[in-house]
């Protein structure tokens, strides 16, 4: 098992916004989360990547108790995030962010002093970034900042994947920005993650996104997981209905 959570609890006051969440996670699974606002999707992700501590629960990542691991410790085992509001230099070009995350992550931060931005990295960065279909030629010479949503969002998940991460979880990763580029921005990632071997897990607010790019949803309600099936049996769930998609 890759990624496992048991009996995970967090309290806000008197808000429950993980009550008594257990889920496993296999190797290759893509994984669709859904839930309305508020229902403690963000939380479970903050607890897995450490930003949150939970009341109580083990997560255990292969095999492995990492409750107490700190946010950067999570990270260099091998889970990685994006966040629902962007994490990347906003003045930056987009190569740079892409080549400062690489040092970071091979742990080269003095490398910034020499050659960081050697003709090698530049031309590693680009290659990352056409295995993501981004439009190289139209926006490598941008700052993050005067990037359209869709690519910076595309930029964003890609500088989550630095560092080749076991297991990425991706917080609204297509939220702003219209249908038609989700479709192609899922599609783009998701190939390109599948390559690198990650297992994803992502939340969504778009069914028709959900039910077409996850093997796997979990459905979250009031701090709990209400369904974890494939996507036609959760969104046949009664409950699931009522509470999360409508039409009961
Ligand atoms: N840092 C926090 N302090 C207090 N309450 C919080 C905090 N983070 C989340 N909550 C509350 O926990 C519940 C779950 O929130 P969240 O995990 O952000 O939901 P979702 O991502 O599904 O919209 C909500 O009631 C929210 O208001
Ligand atoms: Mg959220």
């Amino acid at each position: 098992m890759l990624l496992e959570v048991k009996n995970l609890n967090k309290k806000f006051g008197s808000v429950s916004a993980a009550n008594n969440i257990n889920f496993k996670m296999n190797e290759n699974e893509i994984i669709g989360v859904i839930g309305a606002n508020g229902a403690g999707k963000t939380t479970f992700c903050n607890i897995i990547t450490g930003y949150l501590k939970p009341d109580s629960g083990v997560i255990l990542y292969e095999g492995k108790n990492i409750t107490k691991f700190n946010v950067q410790e999570i990270k260099n085992i091998g889970i990685h995030r994006s966040f629902q509001i962007p994490q990347v230099f906003e003045n930056l070009g987009v190569l740079e962010n892409i080549i400062i995350t690489e040092l970071v992550a091979k742990n080269k931060q003095n490398a910034l002093f020499e050659d960081a931005y050697s003709k090698k990295n530049y031309q590693n960065a680009i290659k990352l970034l056409e295995k993501f279909s981004f439009d190289v030629d139209k926006f490598k010479d941008k700052t993050v900042k005067e990037l359209p949503q869709g690519a910076r969002k595309v930029l964003d998940i890609l500088i989550a994947i630095i560092g080749k991460p076991k297991v990425i979880l991706l917080d609204e990763p297509t939220s702003g920005i219209s249908t038609d580029e989700k479709n192609v921005i899922m599609k783009n990632i998701l190939r390109a993650i599948k390559e690198f071997n990650i297992s994803v897990l992502f939340i969504e607010h778009d069914m028709e996104i959900v039910e077409k790019f996850s093997e796997r949803v979990v459905a979250f309600y009031n701090g709990e997981i209400i369904a974890d099936d494939k996507p036609s049996k959760v969104f046949n769930q009664n409950n699931v209905k009522k509470f999360i998609i409508g039409g009961l």
